[in-house]
């Protein structure tokens, strides 16, 4: 790994990598006002190259804070011309009010976000209300946001906070959710999930309305 990766010294030198607190105005850093879609917990970042391979006209933001994914993702983006990709560095509920304005996104996926399967860990989990309400305030209207878990209990926690959000609409009444999701590609956690049997559980919003206020747990707005 140290010798095949760039150092993150050299990462953070990188013109694709951003270590951002404040808006970086991203149709002057693509060099265009393409539509923008963001990747929260790249990991490996498999999922945003191949979409930026699928989506030219896209331009691909993707969020971890996770040294060895990024260095990966970055070496790689360095060897293949993948001009539609931005890797932001940070934790995304820290990160994200800041660097975008509202209703500046298309489409967000979060794809197999850590379950923290411990009860008592549970509060750490990515996706609870205030951070709903913040993704869907940077959502465009009819922007959709995309989760997929493998992880049963963290499915039926975020499905409640997710109905509760009003500006947000289920694309899958009834259930909530589907179990297969063939129009994207899919992430390394997912191939793992699948070859070994188990369920997973798409879900998928879209934001209809605006958020009604600030939510009294979302992180002041820059
Ligand atoms: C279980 S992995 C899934 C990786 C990838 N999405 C996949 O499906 O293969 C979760 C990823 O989310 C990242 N992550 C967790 N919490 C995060 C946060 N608050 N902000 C940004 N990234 C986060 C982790 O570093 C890790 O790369």
């Amino acid at each position: 790994m140290t010798k095949r990766y760039f150092s993150f010294d050299r990462v953070q030198a990188h013109p694709q990598f951003l270590d951002i607190a404040e808006w970086p105005d991203w149709p002057n850093q693509f060099g265009n006002d393409r539509p923008l879609k963001l990747e929260i917990g790249f990991g490996n970042g498999n999922f945003v190259m191949d979409m930026a391979v699928r989506e030219p006209d896209i331009n691909f933001i993707a969020i971890d804070f996770y040294h060895k994914g990024i260095r990966k993702v970055i070496t790689q983006l360095d060897r293949l011309h993948l001009p539609n990709v931005r890797l932001a560095y940070g934790d995304a509920k820290e990160r994200i009010p800041g660097i975008f304005q509202d209703g500046e996104l298309d489409e967000i996926y979060i794809n197999f976000p850590d379950p923290w399967p411990k009860k008592r860990h549970h509060k750490r989990r990515l996706l609870k209300p205030a951070f709903i309400a913040t993704l869907s305030r940077k959502l465009k209207m009819d922007g959709v946001l995309r989760i997929a878990t493998d992880h049963e209990n963290y499915f039926q926690e975020m499905i409640e906070f997710l109905s509760a959000e009003d500006s947000l609409e289920n694309r899958h009444p009834g259930a909530g959710y589907v179990t297969a999701r063939d129009d994207i590609p899919r992430t390394k956690y997912e191939k793992n999930f699948l070859n070994a049997g188990k369920p997973i559980f798409y879900m998928d919003f879209t934001k209809c309305a605006e958020v009604a206020a600030p939510h009294p747990g979302e992180p002041a707005l820059v």
